[in-house]
């Protein structure tokens, strides 16, 4: 058997051989101009983000430095890369969010899934579970999974912040820069070719920009050179059902991607 050394090695040549692959295919770099007309999907756009997150991830390098350099090493299975994030986590107490909640809400679903769903932070139903979406919300979720062809189980579903703001208030600017380096490392061990950003909250901090979630919506951005579809939270699909029709509209959207990427 290999050292563990070059074991890594060999892993971070098949990322850096599989990202250029991409990154040739176009598939990489997937950015838009605030409020454009709507994107076709698979439609790409070689414009250079103004956010640096937005930074298309074609070197490993990136990918390494996705994990600080005190945290665990690349794994090679992502199940196991997650358990170690959560690990990582711990007993949580880098922010005030700890104080008040009953239940770390770190993500559910499949480790190697190609969809990510990211939402905004856990609500009092999550925070007693455990579990991401498991409310009114979580349950409307699960049918738009469904609806498009898919088992919630396949697909991983975490939250920007990972412990319930009290209230159900947005979480504050040292809660996200508390949380956000783990979400950053779910997202990089998972590898998911397409993340949806479910509502303002979870789409600002994906694509760093600040517009309405009215415009950021059903336009494609990207997020360490991973495609981000914005599209409304479940919870204001619950509360204006006339915005339904959209949401499908930019599901579909992830449906025809990944179609298009060959994921279905
Ligand atoms: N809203 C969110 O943003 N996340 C959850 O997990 C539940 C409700």
């Amino acid at each position: 058997m290999e050292d563990p050394q070059s074991e890594l090695r060999a892993i971070a040549a098949g990322i850096r051989t599989h990202l250029e692959a991409r990154a040739r295919a176009g598939l990489l770099g997937v950015s838009q101009a605030p409020c454009p007309r709507s994107r076709r999907a698979g439609e790409v756009q070689a414009d250079a983000p103004a956010h640096p997150a937005a930074q298309p991830l074609t070197d490993p390098a990136d990918l390494e430095t996705a994990f600080s350099a005190d945290s665990e090493p690349l794994l090679p299975h992502a199940g196991h890369g997650l358990t170690l994030v959560r690990a990582e986590l711990g007993d949580c107490q880098r922010c005030k969010l700890a104080n008040g909640r009953r239940h770390i809400v770190f993500g559910t679903g499949n480790p190697e899934a190609h969809l990510m769903f990211v939402g905004e932070g856990p609500g009092a139903d999550e925070d007693a579970q455990g579990e991401p979406f498991v409310g009114a919300a979580g349950q409307l979720l699960t049918k738009m999974i469904q609806a498009m062809q898919l088992a919630r189980e396949n697909v991983y579903i975490c939250n920007v912040v990972k412990c319930r703001p009290p209230g159900n208030r947005d979480p504050e600017p040292d809660e996200v820069a508390a949380c956000e380096p783990f979400l950053k490392k779910q997202i990089a061990v998972v590898q998911p070719r397409v993340i949806v950003a479910l509502g303002r909250f979870a789409a600002h901090v994906l694509t760093g920009e600040n517009t309405p979630i009215t415009c950021l919506r059903g336009n494609l951005k990207h997020y360490q050179g991973i495609a981000v579809m914005p599209t409304y939270h479940p919870a204001y699909l619950l509360r204006d059902e006339s915005r339904k029709r959209e949401a499908w509209h930019d599901l579909k959207e992830v449906m025809a991607l990944l179609r298009h990427m060959g994921l279905t």
